[in-house]
């Protein structure tokens, strides 16, 4: 069964064929980053209406790409929730039109059960019970999942997601954004040398970061580091330790409740997924089997979408015209 995908939620306008839920057949991408850098962070209006131009052009892409046609499809499934409503509408209703113009079911994905099907398009099938971490720019959430459709979310941030953290702690050390990508790069020209705190929340699946957050931000000022964009080495030397220190949070509790859970696996999810320092890390210390989705397949894309919409649709699970968005949509 073929199912084309489609993501809009935040700043990447995205269409994908997956064939079973595991076979990419294609994969289109069209990110808006350069458009919001220049703000230091996503402009919802922009957003939307940067969906609103790329949205049929990136659909066409990906059926021309996976060598398709609307008779060869089985399903349509677009993200309806979390995420910007805005942008979130563009998706949504461009689905509902070409999923009644061409009699296919529609299907609606929660974005954040799509970041853990990234895990169903690699080279290894995920086996239950998991604790899938999901690590992006608007949540930090540990999830045991028994089985396809069976999602209970144990903890979440009680404050700023790991990407948020990344995102504006980047910004006050005037490393740019995206704030994962510019920290882990500089990262790697410095020292974790400095002492920073680690929210443990013992005895709580959840996480905290904005102590730690404040701490870097403070210790910038004390150095003397200003946001304004010029890298230095003390400035590579607080990124690394700010890393490190969410790094060590992220791996110990997700490994301490997959524990706790009796869970066969880990999976990781989501943009933060990207960062080696916490892939390198976690596959080291995890004694279970850690998955982790390719690089393109962390940060948003419709290929996980896609296939999280094949097993919804082998569950029966279709929506209805009245599909709505769900900014606020939770896991679980
Ligand atoms: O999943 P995603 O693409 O979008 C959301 O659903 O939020 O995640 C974006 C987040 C941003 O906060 C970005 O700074 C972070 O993922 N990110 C990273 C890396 N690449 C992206 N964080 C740390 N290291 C990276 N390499
Ligand atoms: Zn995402």
């Amino acid at each position: 069964m073929k199912i084309l995908g489609i993501e809009s939620s935040c700043d990447e306008t995205a269409a994908a064929v997956v064939e079973d839920g595991t076979e990419i057949l294609s994969n289109v991408i069209a990110s808006q980053v350069e458009l919001h850098s220049r703000y230091g962070g996503i402009v919802p209006e922009v957003a939307s209406r940067q969906h609103l131009l790329a949205a049929i052009p990136i659909l066409e892409q990906a059926l021309e790409d996976a060598k398709v046609s609307s008779g060869d499809l089985s399903a349509i499934a677009v993200t309806n929730g979390p995420g910007l409503a805005g942008s979130l509408l563009v998706g949504v209703n461009l689905a509902k039109a070409i999923a009644l113009a061409w009699d296919l079911p529609l299907i609606g994905i929660n974005h954040l059960e799509a970041h853990i099907y990234a895990n169903w398009l690699g080279q290894d099938t995920p086996l239950f019970p998991l604790i899938a971490l999901i690590v992006s720019g608007g949540h930090t959430d540990l999830v045991l999942m028994v089985d396809h459709g069976e999602l209970l979310r144990l903890g979440r941030t009680r404050d700023d997601a790991a990407g948020e953290a990344f995102d504006k702690v980047a910004r006050a050390l005037g490393l740019g954004y995206p704030g994962g990508p510019a920290i882990e790069q500089a990262s790697r020209e410095g020292v974790p040398r400095y002492r920073l705190p680690r929210a443990w929340l013992k005895g709580s699946d959840d996480f905290s970061f904005s102590g730690l957050k404040t701490a870097v931000v403070r210790l910038a000022e004390e150095l003397g580091i200003s946001p304004k964009p010029h890298p230095n080495s003390l400035a590579a030397d607080v990124a690394a330790s700010f890393q490190q220190a969410v790094v060590d949070v992220l791996v110990t509790k997700t490994m301490a409740t997959a524990s706790h859970q009796g869970a066969e696996q880990i999976l990781l999810a989501g943009g933060v997924a990207a960062n080696e320092l916490l892939r390198e890390t976690i596959v080291r210390r995890s004694p279970i089997p850690v998955l982790i989705p390719e690089l393109t397949l962390c940060t948003d894309n419709a290929a996980m979408v896609a296939s999280c919409g094949y097993f919804h649709l082998l569950a029966g699970e279709v929506a209805g015209w009245d599909l709505d968005v769900l900014p606020g949509l939770k896991l679980g």
